[in-house]
């Protein structure tokens, strides 16, 4: 089901009929500098895909064109089966630093949420991230971590078919990530597809279905995720499982 290049492998995944990523041949280039280069990744696996790779590989950057917020300069996109330009609508993105509206906790959840959404429906999702009590807060005066949940909060609030999430749990203490981490797994178990960047290994395995694996802006291995753990195909991923820097 993987159809990736290179170093692709087959998995006992369970598996649909369409692909939920088809990325072809996609390049990007900003200044005259060529960041990504030649990606081609199909993944048929539902749950979390995550990107993994060393800092500066293009991780941030794949995604941002998966989000239509980079143009590639060639290749094509296609997500959950539809033309991008139909899925941007349906997708959320999670910046590693929360991009959160200058008022209070409760004020960036409503401005978010769509029209008709239950007030009690924000009331919960306050209580899952375990912000309650801080509805009046001034959400840029909440801690790192609290800020970063707050952002899923409001992600999750879209009601998105996709969700893509930049390194959304790093620096923040076990019991952040657990609660991100727990609410990611209960979107992806009511058919929401996940694409996670991460470095965390221990995350990765917890929540990765399959793994791209990019290096130096190419792709460099898609596997399922029991694999990349335990047998990693490429020179790349061997060493970054290792601790070696593969810069
Ligand atoms: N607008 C830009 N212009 C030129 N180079 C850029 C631009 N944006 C990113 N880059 C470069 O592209 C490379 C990939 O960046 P990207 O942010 O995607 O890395 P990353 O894999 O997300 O790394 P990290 O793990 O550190 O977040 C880096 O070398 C970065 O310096
Ligand atoms: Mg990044």
């Amino acid at each position: 089901m993987f159809k990736s290049e290179p170093m692709s492998n087959t998995s006992a995944l369970s598996a649909t009929n369409a692909p939920y990523i088809e990325v072809n041949n996609l390049n990007l280039t900003i200044g005259g500098n060529q960041l990504l280069h030649d990606i081609s990744v199909t993944s048929f696996t539902p749950g979390v895909t995550m990107v993994m790779g060393p800092n500066g590989a293009g991780k941030s950057l794949f995604l941002r064109c998966l989000h239509g917020l980079l143009i590639p300069t060639s290749g094509s996109i296609r997500l959950l089966n539809k033309p991008h330009e139909a899925t941007t609508a349906s997708q959320s993105m999670v910046f590693q630093k929360a991009v959160l509206l200058r008022r209070n906790v409760i004020k960036n959840l409503e401005f978010a949420a769509p029209n008709g959404t239950p007030p009690t429906e924000i009331t919960e999702l306050l209580a899952k991230v375990h912000l309650n009590g801080k509805e009046l807060q001034p959400a840029r005066l909440l801690s790192g971590g609290e800020q970063q949940r707050l952002a899923l909060a409001r992600s999750l609030l879209t009601k998105p078919r996709l969700l893509l999430l930049d390194e959304p749990t790093a620096s923040l203490d076990p019991a952040s990530v657990l609660i991100i981490e727990r609410l990611i797994s209960e979107a992806t178990e009511q058919g929401v597809k996940c694409i996670f960047i991460s470095h965390d290994l221990g995350q990765a395995k917890r929540l990765g279905a399959d793994i791209i694996f990019l290096h130096q802006g190419r792709l460099a291995e898609h596997t399922d995720a029991e694999t990349f753990f335990t047998s990693p195909q490429s020179r790349e991923a061997k060493a970054y499982l290792n601790g070696e820097i593969v810069l």
